[in-house]
């Protein structure tokens, strides 16, 4: 099976002989504590807030959580804040991984749409103030800003400003999820939601899987002191990764993690326009595909009557596979669209994979 699925790294890009040489050197270097009990390193934390700080945020260690991925990070959230029955905010569509997580701690799910330009705040403004009415205050408002999974756009400025203003005057706090902001192939950078909150109202998480390797399951949030706290009470294991987080530090450092995002970069643009050159060619003139400035991912609109979920079964016949949008929605829309991810296959493999799927199409 041929898959554009998932969002996953491009393993051809994983800095293999760089991540080696951070290796021996943490080994040489720094073995005891690398490979003992203790906490996640300082080395790595100070390098996190040198990323905030880039990114309009000042911040200080204990602003800042390191998890096995932002997986964790996100795992955490409804344990810390959810009793059942507490309700909290998601868009529609959103991050499948999430999703499913926030459903199964019992939370009730409240779908705010998106449109082109990300979560429609007007709908958010009507949905708080509708929930404020039955006295109802959501325990969070997690948001997908900067290159969306699954749909790939990017919220602009006003639609932040005005994002982050809400959440201050309902007192409901943020979580960005900023797992692809790093890497923009289009366009200038837009402020992050943390950096245009003053009152500590936006939470943030990101990772280092799109941007280095999953396989590191590195991840780190940056809130309120209080809610680092917090989440670290819950987080059985105490400090993640005393000898990983050494190998990111040592890796990262001289620039090194900053050059490996620039080339990152032109690779993800140039598969991103390969993907949505075949589309142009292979898919049905009514298929609406979107252009995304970074991240992973091509959502694209079927045809109207065509339902994603069968599309996915004829796709299979033909042999390869994509994320049905019904897998990104709590409240069971998605059918009339599809993610599909430029960033693992070859560029034969996503011309062949784009074909196919067109073919499918073309039969339905
Ligand atoms: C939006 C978003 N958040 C979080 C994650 C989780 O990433 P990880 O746990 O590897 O850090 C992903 C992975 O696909 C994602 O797309």
């Amino acid at each position: 099976m041929l898959s554009l699925a998932f969002g996953l790294a491009d393993p051809a890009l994983f800095p293999r002989e760089e991540l080696a040489a951070a290796t021996a050197a943490v080994m040489a270097d720094d073995a005891p504590a690398a490979l003992n009990y203790g906490p996640s390193f300082a080395g790595l934390t100070d390098q996190v807030l040198g990323r905030l700080r880039a990114q309009g945020v000042e911040a200080e260690p204990e602003n800042i959580l390191v998890g096995y991925g932002s997986s964790q990070i996100l795992a955490l959230l409804p344990e810390v804040f959810v009793d059942r029955g507490d309700t909290v905010i998601i868009e529609g569509p959103s991050f499948m991984g999430a999703v499913r997580r926030f459903a199964m701690s019992g939370a009730n799910l409240v779908t705010v749409p998106t449109d082109g330009e990300g979560m429609d705040v007007d709908a958010l403004e009507v949905t708080l103030r509708e929930l404020a009415a039955r006295g109802v205050r959501p325990k969070f408002i997690y948001t997908i800003p900067t290159f969306h999974n699954p749909s790939g756009v990017t919220m602009p400025l006003a639609r932040r400003q005005r994002l982050v203003a809400l959440a201050a005057e309902h007192q409901v706090l943020v979580v960005e999820d900023d797992a692809y902001g790093e890497l923009r192939f289009r366009g200038d950078d837009l402020p992050t939601l943390a950096a245009l909150d003053a009152e500590g109202w936006v939470m943030r998480v990101c990772t280092y899987s799109k941007i280095l390797a999953p396989g590191v399951r590195m991840g780190w949030a940056y809130a309120r002191p209080e809610i680092i706290e917090r989440l670290n009470m819950f987080k059985h294991e105490g400090g993640s990764g005393p000898f990983l987080t050494r190998v990111i530090a040592r890796y990262a450092a001289e620039g090194r993690l900053d050059a490996h995002i620039a080339q990152l970069r032109d690779h993800y643009r140039q598969k991103c326009d390969l993907m949505l050159d075949a589309i142009g060619r292979e898919f049905p003139a009514e298929v609406q595909a979107g252009r995304p400035d970074g991240g992973f991912f091509v959502w694209c609109r079927l045809p109207q009557g065509m339902r994603a979920t069968a599309l996915a079964e004829r796709a299979k016949d033909e042999g390869v596979a994509f994320l049905p949008g019904v897998n990104c929605y709590a409240n069971g829309q998605g059918e009339d669209a599809i993610r599909l991810a430029f960033s693992f296959q070859s560029a034969e493999k996503i011309q062949d994979g784009i074909a196919r799927i067109g073919r499918a199409m073309r039969n339905m």
